[in-house]
């Protein structure tokens, strides 16, 4: 079986002024289909840094990175971005919904950004994603209209819609309460028993031991496996 995400050698040096800010200093992570991974490690170790990398949001200053067969080790700007949108299915700690719209036309948005798809049709993919998690009764609102935990899982039904071959988030539990937290984090056990591979950033040990394998990051080296 091809790994779904295999990282080899990842490097990430931020250039800030004149200084050089090495982020990540040579990682490796593989990941097969329907996998469950967490991330986790201390405050500024990397973890971020190297989610952006493996979400397509960032590219590596060295290493090779491949995403379901797809080299993007050199993926840069709009090339990036097309694969990012086909691949990738990206939940924020802060859910980055779009104030004005509807909780039905954010969770479509990925669609209208792909093209190819007509409104109509990504209104019904939107709505059957978001009565799959349970907030069918929602679809009308707008995102300041709705508890935490809604908004997170529109965010995760907005990963979603373009069926990624993986999902990824980082810290998406941080701004929630813990009832709000272990709804999200309920919702995400579901879609992996479903199927769907799934990489979570957290620094909480709690929400990290509910994935199959942690990987331990500090000072952007690997540093342990569980
Ligand atoms: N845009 C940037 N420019 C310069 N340095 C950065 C930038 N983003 C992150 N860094 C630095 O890179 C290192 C890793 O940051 P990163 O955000 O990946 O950590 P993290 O593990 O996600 O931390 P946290 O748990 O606080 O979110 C830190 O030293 C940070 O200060
Ligand atoms: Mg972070």
């Amino acid at each position: 079986m091809t790994a779904l995400i295999s990282a080899r050698g990842l490097t990430r040096t931020y250039r800030l002024g004149r200084v050089d800010v090495p982020a990540l200093r040579g990682v490796d992570v593989e990941l097969a289909a329907g996998e469950f991974v967490a991330i986790t490690g201390p405050s500024g170790s990397g973890k971020s840094t190297l989610m952006h990398i493996l979400g397509c949001l960032d590219t590596a200053t060295s290493g090779h990175y491949a995403i379901d067969g797809e080299d993007v080790s050199r993926l840069r700007g709009k090339a990036l971005a097309r694969v990012r949108n086909r691949k990738v299915g990206f939940v924020f700690q802060t859910f980055n919904l779009m104030p004005r719209l509807t909780v039905e036309e954010n969770v479509a948005l990925p669609l209208r950004y792909r093209g190819g798809i007509a409104r109509l049709e990504r209104r019904a993919r939107a709505r059957r994603l978001l009565e799959r998690l349970g907030l069918g009764d929602r679809i009308g609102h707008r995102p300041d209209e709705l508890s935490g935990g809604q908004r997170q899982r529109v965010a995760i039904a907005r990963a979603l819609i373009g069926e990624p071959a993986i999902l990824m988030a980082d810290e998406p539990t941080g701004n929630l309460d813990s009832q709000a937290g272990a709804q999200v984090l309920e919702t995400f056990d579901e879609l992996h028993r479903a199927g769907h591979a799934i990489v979570l950033v957290t620094h909480d040990p709690g929400v990290a031991a509910r994935a199959e394998r942690i990987i331990q990051i500090a000072d952007g080296r690997i540093a342990g496996a569980a």
